[in-house]
């Protein structure tokens, strides 16, 4: 059994987030998204709400499943019996956090290894924070996120 992590904020998922989920979920057997359950952050969701919110965009996934973690994501990866974790890569600019980010949990961890997909064409400059700034000022985001995470962050932004 190939069972992945994939760990994010998902502060909202996005359609960016939905395309990393479904090709991993084409590669392994099985994918966690690890949902982070940060009291540092003070994020527009709760964890359990971006849980939901990711299990309902991937109900046509038979082997996606999110999952809330606090803690270590390498202690997440290893309790859940996933030796990889995925991550996607957008543009140039995030290689760098990546990169440290995949080097430190390898030498905490030397049993997990970190792989990365590139993000498809068309949604590399889509993220979660745009999102947000987009809603904030009242603008259209709908073409970023999947259609249910719509009215969600509108009700939120009181939209
Ligand atoms: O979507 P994000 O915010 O870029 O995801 C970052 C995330 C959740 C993958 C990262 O912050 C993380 O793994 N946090 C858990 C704490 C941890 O393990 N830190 C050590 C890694 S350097």
């Amino acid at each position: 059994m190939r069972r992945v992590i994939y760990p994010g904020s998902f502060d909202p998922v996005t359609v960016g987030h939905l395309d990393i989920i479904s090709r991993s979920a084409q590669i392994f057997d099985e994918v966690i998204v690890g949902v982070l359950n940060n009291n540092q952050k003070s994020p527009l969701f709760s964890a359990e709400e971006r849980v939901d919110m990711i299990n309902k965009v991937t109900e046509n996934f038979p082997n996606v499943r999110a999952q809330a973690f606090s803690g270590l994501l390498v202690d997440f990866a290893k309790k859940e019996g996933a030796m990889v974790i995925v991550r996607g890569l957008r543009a140039v600019t995030d290689f760098e956090y990546e990169l440290q980010m995949s080097q430190t949990n390898h030498q905490i961890c030397p049993e997990v290894d970190t792989l990365f997909l590139t993000a498809s064409v068309e949604y590399s400059y889509v993220s979660s924070s745009t999102v947000k700034e987009i809603a904030r000022f009242g603008g259209d985001f709908s073409a970023f996120v999947p259609d249910i995470v719509i009215p969600e962050v509108k009700k939120r932004f009181s939209i």
